[in-house]
C-alpha cells in the first residue's frame, strides 16, 4: 500500500470512531455506533498490517490468530456482571503494550534521531513508560479489587501525599536525566528502568488508596489513561491513527469519570488523592438492629401491583447477579396491559459499569421510553404508588441525604422511600458495595422481599 492510501485509510478510520462514539451516546442509535467502530477499526488494522512499518507478515498473522482467539473465547465466557473486571484487565493490556513499544523503540538499533528530534523522541518514551506503566499495575489492582481478591478497602498509608508528590519529583529528575544523558544507552536505561520501577509502584498504591464506593470512578479514569497510553504509543510508533485514537479514548474516559464525580458528588482530585468510601466511620455496617423489618411474600407484592396507578423498578447490582431482566420486562408487560403507568430509574452508578442497566434492559428489550435517568424522575415518587427495588441498595440509601457520618454522604441517590410503599427484593439484610448499611429496610413503608430475584420475579409473574 502506498502511503497515500495508508493517509486516506486512517482518516477514514478516525471518522468512523468519532461516528462510533457519537452513535454510543444513544440506546436508539448504538448499534449503529457499534457498527462504525467495527469497520473503523478494520480498515485501521488493514491499513497498519499492509503498510510499510510492518515486514513479517508470519510473525502478525499468527500473533492476531493467537489474541484474536483468546480474546474471543474469553468474551464468549465472561458474564455481564464480569464486565468491568474484562474492561479493567484489558486497559493493563494497553498500559503493558505503551511499556513494551518504549523500551523497544528505545533499543531499536535502527533509530537515528539526532538533535531536536531525538530529544523529542526521546520525552514521548519517557511519558509513554510512565503512563503505561501506572496504567498497567493500577487496572491490574482495579481487577483484584472488583473481583473481590483485593481488599476494597483503602489503603491509607501515613503520609501517602507525600510519597506520591515524592514519586513524582523523582520522576521528573528522572526524566531530565534520560533526555540529557547523550552517547551511551547505559545511564539512560538506567533511569527509564528505576522509573519503570516507581510508575509501577505508584499505579499500585494510587489505586489501592481508593475506597469501594469510588470504584466507578478508578474504572473510568484507568479507562482514560488507558486511551493516553495509546496516544502515547502513537507518538513513539509515528503513528497519527494510533494518536487520534488514544486521544478520543483518553478525552472520552475523562469526561466519563467526570461524570461518575458528579453522580456521586466526589471531587475529582479528591477521589484520586484517595482515602474515600472508607467502610469504616458512622454509619458503615455495624451489624446493629435499626429497627423493624416487616417481610413480604411475591403474592402480597404481586397484590399491590396490580392495585396501583403509577409504578417505579429500580434495579441494581442483584438484577444483574440474578439475571432478572427478561421476567421483570415480562411483569412490566402484563402491568402495563393493565392500564399501570410502569417506568424505569436508571441510577448512574448502579450495577458495576457505566450504563450496566440500561444495557440489561436493553437485552431485555424493555421499551426505551420508559427507562428514565435518576434526575428525571426523582421528583415523581411521593406521587408513586408502588416501587419495586431490584437487588439495588448503596443507590437508594436515605444515609446519603441523612447521615453527614455516612461514607457515601452527599452522594446523590434515588429517593424510593417517599412513595407509598417500597418493595425491596434481595437475598439477606447484607449491605452493598459500598459496605453501608441501609435505613431504608427499617422504613414503615417498605416491605421486604427476600429471596433470588430471578426466582421472587418469576412468583410474582406467577401471580399476576
Ligand atoms: P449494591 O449497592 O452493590 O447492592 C446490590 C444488592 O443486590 C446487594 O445488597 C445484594 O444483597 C443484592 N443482590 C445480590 N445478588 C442478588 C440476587 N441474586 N438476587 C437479589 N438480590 C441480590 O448495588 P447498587 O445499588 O446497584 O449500587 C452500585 C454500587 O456499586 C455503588 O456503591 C457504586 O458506587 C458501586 N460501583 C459502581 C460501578 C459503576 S460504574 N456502576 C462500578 C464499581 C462499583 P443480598 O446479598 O442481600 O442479596
Amino acid at each position: 500500500m502506498t502511503e497515500g492510501i495508508i493517509t486516506v485509510a486512517y482518516i477514514a478510520a478516525s471518522i468512523l470512531f468519532i461516528l462510533a462514539l457519537g452513535g454510543l451516546s444513544h440506546p436508539e442509535s448504538s448499534r449503529r455506533g457499534n457498527l462504525y467502530g467495527m469497520t473503523g477499526m478494520t480498515i485501521a488494522i488493514l491499513a497498519t498490517v499492509l503498510g510499510a512499518q510492518v515486514t513479517g507478515y508470519a510473525t502478525i498473522l499468527v500473533c492476531m490468530g493467537l489474541g484474536g482467539a483468546i480474546g474471543m473465547v474469553l468474551a464468549k465466557r465472561v458474564e455481564m456482571t464480569q464486565m468491568p473486571e474484562l474492561v479493567a484487565i484489558l486497559h493493563s493490556f494497553v498500559g503493558l503494550a505503551a511499556v513494551l513499544v518504549g523500551y523497544a523503540s528505545y533499543l531499536d538499533p535502527e533509530a537515528a534521531f539526532q538533535g531536536v528530534e531525538r530529544t523529542i523522541h526521546e520525552i514521548e518514551i519517557f511519558v509513554g513508560v510512565l503512563i503505561g506503566a501506572v496504567t498497567f499495575t493500577g487496572s491490574v489492582v482495579a481487577f483484584g479489587k472488583l473481583r473481590g481478591i483485593v481488599t476494597s478497602k483503602p489503603l491509607l498509608l501515613p503520609g501517602r501525599h507525600w510519597l506520591n508528590l515524592g514519586l513524582l519529583l523523582l520522576s521528573v529528575w528522572l526524566g531530565v536525566e534520560f533526555v540529557g544523558e547523550v552517547g551511551e544507552h547505559g545511564l539512560g536505561m538506567m533511569a527509564l528502568v528505576i522509573m519503570t520501577i516507581l510508575a509501577l509502584a505508584f499505579g499500585v498504591h494510587m489505586v489501592m488508596a481508593i475506597g469501594g464506593a469510588d470504584m466507578p470512578v478508578v474504572v473510568s479514569m484507568l479507562n482514560s489513561y488507558s486511551g493516553w497510553a495509546a496516544a502515547a504509543t502513537g507518538f513513539m510508533l509515528a503513528n497519527d491513527l494510533l494518536i487520534v485514537t488514544g486521544a478520543l479514548v483518553g478525552s472520552s474516559g475523562a469526561i466519563l469519570s467526570y461524570i461518575m464525580c458528579r453522580a456521586m458528588n466526589r471531587r475529582f482530585l479528591a477521589v484520586i488523592a484517595g482515602g474515600f468510601g472508607t467502610s469504616g466511620g458512622q454509619g458503615a455496617a455495624t451489624g446493629e438492629e435499626q429497627g423493624e423489618v416487616v417481610a413480604t411474600s411475591p403474592e402480597e407484592t404481586a397484590e399491590l401491583l396490580k392495585a396501583a396507578r403509577e409504578v417505579i423498578i429500580v434495579p441494581g447490582y442483584g438484577m444483574a447477579v440474578a439475571q432478572a431482566q427478561h421476567i421483570i420486562n415480562e411483569i412490566t408487560r402484563k402491568l402495563r396491559q393493565q392500564g399501570v403507568n410502569v417506568r424505569f430509574g436508571i441510577h448512574p452508578v448502579a450495577g458495576r459499569m457505566p450504563g450496566h442497566m440500561n444495557v440489561l434492559l436493553a437485552e431485555a428489550k424493555v421499551p426505551y421510553d420508559i427507562v428514565f435517568e435518576m434526575d428525571e424522575l426523582n421528583e415523581d415518587f411521593p406521587s408513586t404508588d408502588v416501587v419495586l427495588v431490584i437487588g439495588a441498595n448503596d443507590i437508594v440509601n436515605p444515609a446519603a441525604q441523612e447521615n453527614p457520618d455516612s461514607p457515601i454522604a452527599g452522594m446523590p441517590v434515588l429517593e424510593v422511600w417517599k412513595a407509598k410503599t417500597v418493595i425491596v427484593m434481595k437475598r439477606s439484610m447484607a449491605t452493598g458495595y459500598a459496605g453501608v448499611e441501609n435505613p431504608l429496610f427499617f422504613k414503615e413503608n417498605t416491605r421486604m422481599l427476600f429471596g433470588d430475584a430471578k426466582k421472587s420475579a418469576e412468583a410474582i409473574l406467577a401471580s399476576l
